[in-house]
């Protein structure tokens, strides 16, 4: 072979060679295009060079010269394509492609009953009223004793409450998931007595109470072992019925005002005769709101009534001086007729699917 055939050979291997290393996308694909031009056995080079032998005698030094620098040239090359896509981006990572759809971020809500307790709250203390806090586990005390519910009152029953069998609890004073949010009336107004100096009359008391309570009822459409209660107290010199309903009143409409379903709505509230041990007279109360579909009926809240002078005789403010209304409703019911839920229970399931809605 001349050697110039021979040269001409290695020249455009070469070329080949480098521009395939240069235009490798990956390190499989450059690693193909090493073994094509650069593998040992089977190699385009190696091939050349096996081609080496049947140049001329007198021209195979040069030509052997000339392919040691064209297959370092061409090692370089490659060397130079490895360093490339150690350091490309597109190399670790996947091309960004700005057609494929996105993933939402889910972005959390307040749960509706939380929702419920705010907007009470928030109406609540535009009427003057403080929000209060009491504890779930109760005593006998406050739970029962000082609100006038005698030993033997079936509302003490086991089968009514949940007692619990802890260190502290005895039979003579058991403790228990509260039954009702009544017990935060005696709460404070023994705050109050507490921190009145001797001989000064305790202050008025005008506070809600908003929280869970416990009975041990079997879990159904409306009923369910834990629920919350919208608990309210007005305690001062010359309270009556009239302020109790008028501030009832004012609260179920602003409630439903506020939701903003049906502008005009009328809501009424009416009083039906009852008994309560901690309140005389007691009364239930009952809502009544016409939807913008022109649909309306009652609907049951809760109790309420004047606080029985025992109670406040209990916890240290005098009945001669002082009267009060104490009120308690159901705020899962509020919640369910404001969203139209029908079932308690889906409000207690956490599926997301429910509770997205509100
Ligand atoms: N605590 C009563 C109940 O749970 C409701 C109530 C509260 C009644 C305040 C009168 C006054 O049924």
């Amino acid at each position: 072979m001349a050697l110039a055939d021979f040269l001409a050979n290695l020249e455009q291997l070469a070329e080949q060679a480098e521009s395939a290393f240069s235009s490798a996308g990956s390190a499989e694909a450059l690693e193909q295009a090493r073994v094509e031009f650069l593998g040992a056995k089977a190699g385009q080079l190696r091939k050349v060079q096996q081609g080496l032998g049947q140049v001329d005698k007198a021209d195979k030094p040069a030509a052997g010269k000339r392919f040691n620098e064209v297959k370092r040239l061409v090692e370089a090359a490659f060397a130079a394509s490895q360093q490339r896509l150690a350091h490309s981006p597109v190399e670790s990572q996947p091309a960004l492609d700005v057609t494929v759809p996105g993933v939402p971020w889910r972005i959390g809500h307040l749960h509706p009953i939380t929702q419920t307790i705010r907007r009470m709250q928030d109406i609540m203390g535009r009427l003057g009223f403080t929000a209060v806090e009491g504890p779930e586990i109760e005593d006998d005390w406050h739970n029962f004793e000082a609100l006038n519910i005698p030993l033997e009152h079936p509302a003490r029953d086991p089968l009514e409450n949940f007692y619990l069998g802890v260190a502290g609890a005895t039979s003579a004073s058991p403790l228990l998931l509260r039954s009702q949010t009544s017990t935060v009336q005696i709460r404070v107004m023994e705050d109050c007595v507490a921190s009145t100096a001797p001989g000064e009359d305790p202050p008025p008391v005008r506070v809600i109470s908003l929280g869970r309570v416990y009975r041990p009822d079997t879990a159904d459409a409306t009923h369910y072992p834990m629920f919350h209660q919208i608990e309210g107290l007005l305690v001062d010199r010359g309270v009556t019925m009239a302020h109790l309903k008028s501030v009832l009143r004012l609260f179920c409409q602003s409630y439903f005002a506020a939701t903003g379903e049906g502008q005009g709505e009328q809501v009424h509230v009416r009083f039906r005769p009852s008994f309560f041990p901690f309140t005389e007279p007691s009364v239930e109360v009952d809502m009544n709101w016409t939807n913008a579909a022109g649909q309306s009926s009652w609907m049951e809240m809760g109790g309420a009534g004047m606080v029985d002078p025992a109670v406040l005789r209990a916890v240290g403010y005098d009945p001669e001086q002082v009267t009060g209304f104490a009120f308690g409703l159901g705020v899962e019911r509020i919640c369910m007729r404001q969203h139209g839920i029908t079932d308690i229970r889906a409000l207690y399931q956490n599926d997301v699917r429910f509770l997205e809605q509100f």
